[in-house]
């Protein structure tokens, strides 16, 4: 039986397994949110600095998953497989959300037949709630779904999706800061060379990514729709479009995506020949 701790009233334990740089991430949102998080990694060393945050460090992966009501595991998908294999028997009963990429939940289900399997995709925007966090899972129980979007809410916005969406989502937000954040700098070169000093050259880039981002949040709007807003006829802004279009900026992002997406397709065929050959 997977006790469902109830909001506000247990003080909710979540053990993250593999803290490296997103599982890092999380464990400090967690902590921030008022969970308890013990976080393991095979050199806890590096991760002293969590323990400012109130984070149990450690490597010992079993103590964690024991006395967790959710274990999240952050670990890359080779490992996550001998890892889950290792903890089967106190994994189970346990609520698992896997956030590797690539690994398939009927992977992960025939490793640990008996507990409670999630598949999730966050992103580094994570660590100040600012994530996007897709999760599926073959299972229905409204509790225990709910308590997962609980916890996974405290990285931002998430929402139960298929599973068939799962690689295409790792390309498009588990990646998307890596590109976005190449726009950003992109953009403060712009400002560079066109004379902005190296701080306000930034800090107008990110602001104005971040600003866009929550107008179209808000606002509901395609994005084209707030765009033409901006572009006045014979004005400046349809200057600088016209280089975009000539440089080909959407099909580069399109390509990227669907690189990305293409090479999660790739890594899950390599890894797990078999479940391919199902699909
Ligand atoms: N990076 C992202 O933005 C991002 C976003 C969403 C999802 N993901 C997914 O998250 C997973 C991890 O990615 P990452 O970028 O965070 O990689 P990472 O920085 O290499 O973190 C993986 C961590 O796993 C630890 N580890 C390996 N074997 C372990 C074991 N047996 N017990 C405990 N810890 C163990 C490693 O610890 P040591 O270094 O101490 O050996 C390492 O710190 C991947 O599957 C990736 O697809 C990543």
């Amino acid at each position: 039986m997977i006790k469902i701790p109830q909001a506000g009233r247990d003080l909710e334990t979540i053990a993250v397994i593999g803290a490296g740089t997103i599982g890092s991430a999380i464990s400090i949102s967690l902590a921030k949110a008022g969970y308890h998080v013990i976080s393991t990694r095979r050199r806890p060393d590096l991760n002293a600095g969590l323990k400012a945050y109130g984070i149990t460090v450690t490597s010992d992966n079993v103590q964690a998953v024991t006395s967790a009501d959710m274990v999240i595991l952050t670990l890359k998908p080779a490992d996550l497989v001998s890892e889950m294999k290792k903890l089967s028997q106190i994994l189970e009963g346990k609520i698992v959300v896997s956030m590797a990429a690539a690994v398939p939940i009927r992977v992960i289900r025939h490793i640990l037949p008996r507990s409670f399997i999630v598949r999730s995709m966050t992103n580094i925007a994570a660590e100040v709630n600012a994530g996007y966090t897709p999760f599926c899972t073959l299972e229905e129980d409204e509790g225990k779904i709910s308590f997962v979007s609980r916890v996974l809410g405290v990285f931002g916005e998430t929402e139960r999706v298929d599973e068939k969406y799962m690689d295409a989502l790792t390309a498009l937000s588990g990646s998307g800061p890596a590109y976005i954040l190449t726009i950003i700098e992109a953009m403060m070169y712009g400002g560079l060379k066109v004379g902005l000093p190296r701080s306000i050259a930034l800090k107008a880039s990110y602001q104005t990514v971040m600003g866009s981002a929550k107008l179209l949040a808000m606002s509901g709007d395609h994005p084209s729709a707030i765009k033409e807003k901006v572009i006045t006829p014979g004005g400046v802004t349809i200057d600088g479009i016209y280089e975009l279009e000539n440089g080909k900026i959407r099909t580069s992002i399109m390509k990227a995506i669907e690189s990305s997406t293409l090479k999660a397709r790739k890594i899950s065929k390599d890894l797990f020949p078999e479940e391919s050959d199902k699909n």
